[in-house]
């Protein structure tokens, strides 16, 4: 895969220009975020490894494709991790789930860890990172940081919008790790905010200030 991939779909962009809107209401961002985590998830599974499976159908034999079983492992960086993990899980109810709790230090904007619980075995998956807002990029590097250091070799980051300065941080720190983005938007604001951006992910999806 690209290290960048720009999903320009109309539906993804159509969806996303609604959740940009600051007067759409958190049930709706919410569905809006559900919708278009399905379709990315649909981009960045698009290179699965495939097999095939002898099946018969009411007609014939055939050897049908399908998912080589290559496991699978959702890792959502809370909280606004869980507003893309959620619609994933509904495509791919058998992939295994991990959280990586990392809070933004107002004042430095660097990464603090709360939490980390991933599946084991995470050599043998493949591992997407999902987070909607790559920012400065701090936490998304560290969360990747974590994730190799318990072992995955393979990993894949997915988001809603990115910021340049996020992409470049990311590409510098793990440029094995391919970037999947609805939105490249201009730039950070001196609050570490991407602008226009869609505000504060979590506050928006869980209707917190
Ligand atoms: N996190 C958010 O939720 N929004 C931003 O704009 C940047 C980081």
């Amino acid at each position: 895969m690209d290290h960048l991939t720009h999903v320009k779909h109309p539906l993804v962009q159509h969806k996303l220009s609604l959740m940009r809107d600051k007067d759409t209401s958190t049930a709706v961002f919410r569905q809006l975020l559900r919708e278009i985590s399905q379709l990315l998830a649909y981009e960045i599974t698009r290179e699965l490894p495939m097999t095939t499976r002898r099946i018969e159908t009411p007609l014939q034999a055939m050897d049908a494709p399908v998912l080589a079983g290559r496991k699978l492992a959702l890792v959502s960086i809370l909280r606004a991790g869980n507003g893309l993990l959620d619609g994933i899980l509904e495509l791919v109810p058998s992939a295994r789930v991990g959280f990586v709790g990392l809070y933004r230090d107002e004042e430095t904007l660097e990464p603090v860890q709360y939490y980390f619980k991933v599946p084991d075995q995470l050599d043998e998956r493949l591992v997407i990172a999902v987070d909607p807002m790559l920012a400065t990029g701090n936490s998304s590097a560290a969360a990747i940081d974590l994730l190799k250091a318990r072992g995955a070799t393979d990993i894949r980051f997915l988001c809603l919008l990115a910021a340049p300065e996020g992409i470049a941080r990311m590409k510098a720190a793990h440029p094995d790790v391919p970037i999947v983005t609805a939105a490249i938007d201009e730039r950070l604001n001196d609050k570490g905010y991407i602008v226009p951006g869609l505000g504060d992910a979590g506050d928006r999806m869980f209707g917190t200030k």
